[in-house]
């Protein structure tokens, strides 16, 4: 029987996670538990690309992780662990700074332009190197696929570009891994704004539906939300962008099929859709939030230090493998 693939992945802990990196990240890689040796991070070093307020940063890395484990990943089953425990990461990521990465190749990451905006002069070189560490991550565990929103999928294919040129110059060490993402939910767009991606970070936390959001919170800003011109109730990302990110937010949280949805909507107004879609909501937050508030910050530090044990074993062979290759051992 081959060996069962390996699925990497993580998300930061900052700001407020919300169905945008649940629909987008989390629920894909529930199910990829069943067939798949799956590895989860906290990447809490990719946080601090940007500045943290410490007393913050600490409770969201236990905050992130609860979210994972209220999502359903078991961690019986997946490795869970914390990236700034294994120093693995940081050592590999130098490494590939020196051999591997171009800085044309940096130059072109759009997440990168987007977010130091105009400043690119003072941002933190961490913030520029941010990919470079992604790489780390996900090349040191032989992963074969790395299930993430679309706007990571450009880091993904800065991954296979080191992964190739240090096999190229090394002989092969490194698995060239492929990302993988929804055919619906890739991409969940603001509520107010269809054009913007519903972002965690953004400081109109009306444009988000928070996991950890009350849940008459979220019903409001259902109602809230804007929708196009028109009145019929139908699929069409180009003419009516934020109807469809609504149905596609419905038939994630209810598990439901757009084209069925747009069926038995057929001749009902925006209101009442958003009504039904709002109730959707509220019963979803409802179950994660029961689920997570059972678990306690004592779980958490028992299931990332266990997952740091599994994860650093094999982390510490691969990066050993590299040391003796660059010539440091
Ligand atoms: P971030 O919030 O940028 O740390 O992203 C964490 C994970 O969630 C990544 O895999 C992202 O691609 C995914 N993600 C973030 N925002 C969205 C969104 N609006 N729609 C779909 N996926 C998202
Ligand atoms: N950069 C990713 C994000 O912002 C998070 C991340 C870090 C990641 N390392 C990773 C995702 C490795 C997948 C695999 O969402």
């Amino acid at each position: 029987m081959p060996a069962q693939k390996i699925i990497f992945s993580g998300i930061q802990p900052s700001g407020r996670l919300n169905i945008g990196n649940y629909i987008g990240a989390i629920s894909q890689w529930v199910e990829m538990q069943k067939n798949y040796n799956c590895i989860f991070s906290v990447v809490d070093y990719h946080a601090i690309t940007v500045k943290q307020d410490p007393e913050e940063l600490r409770k969201r890395i236990i905050e992130v992780t609860k979210i994972y484990l209220a999502a359903g990943i078991d961690p019986e089953k997946s490795v869970i662990f914390q990236q700034s425990a294994i120093p693995a990461h940081t050592e590999l990521a130098w490494i590939f700074n020196c051999y591997g990465t171009h800085i044309a190749d940096l130059n072109k990451m759009t997440q990168f332009k987007d977010k130091s905006g105009k400043n690119q002069e003072s941002v933190s070189v961490g913030l520029y190197d941010y990919p470079v560490l992604m790489a780390a991550d996900i090349l040191l565990y032989d992963t074969d696929i790395v299930p993430v929103g679309e706007d990571q999928v450009q880091h993904v294919e800065l991954a296979r570009d080191i992964a190739r040129r240090f096999n190229n110059e090394f002989g092969e060490t490194f698995k060239i891994p492929q990302s993988v993402i929804r055919k619906e939910g890739a991409r969940i767009m603001s509520l107010l704004d269809p054009a913007k991606k519903m972002s965690k970070s953004d400081v109109n936390q009306n444009n988000c539906l928070a996991l950890l959001d009350a849940p008459e919170v979220a019903r409001k800003k259902i109602m809230r939300a804007v929708t196009d011109s028109g009145s019929e109730i139908s699929y069409d990302l180009k003419n009516k962008p934020a109807l469809a990110n609504l149905l596609t937010i419905y038939a994630q949280l209810g598990n439901r099929e757009i084209k069925r949805l747009v069926k038995d909507n057929s001749g009902r107004g925006y209101g009442d859709f958003k009504k039904d879609l709002a109730d959707v909501v509220v019963k979803f937050l409802e179950d994660f939030q029961k689920k997570y508030n059972k678990i306690s910050d004592n779980d958490v530090k028992t299931i990332l230090e266990n997952g740091r044990q599994r994860a650093e074993e094999i982390a510490q062979v691969k990066l050993e493998q590299v040391r003796k290759l660059i010539g440091v051992r």
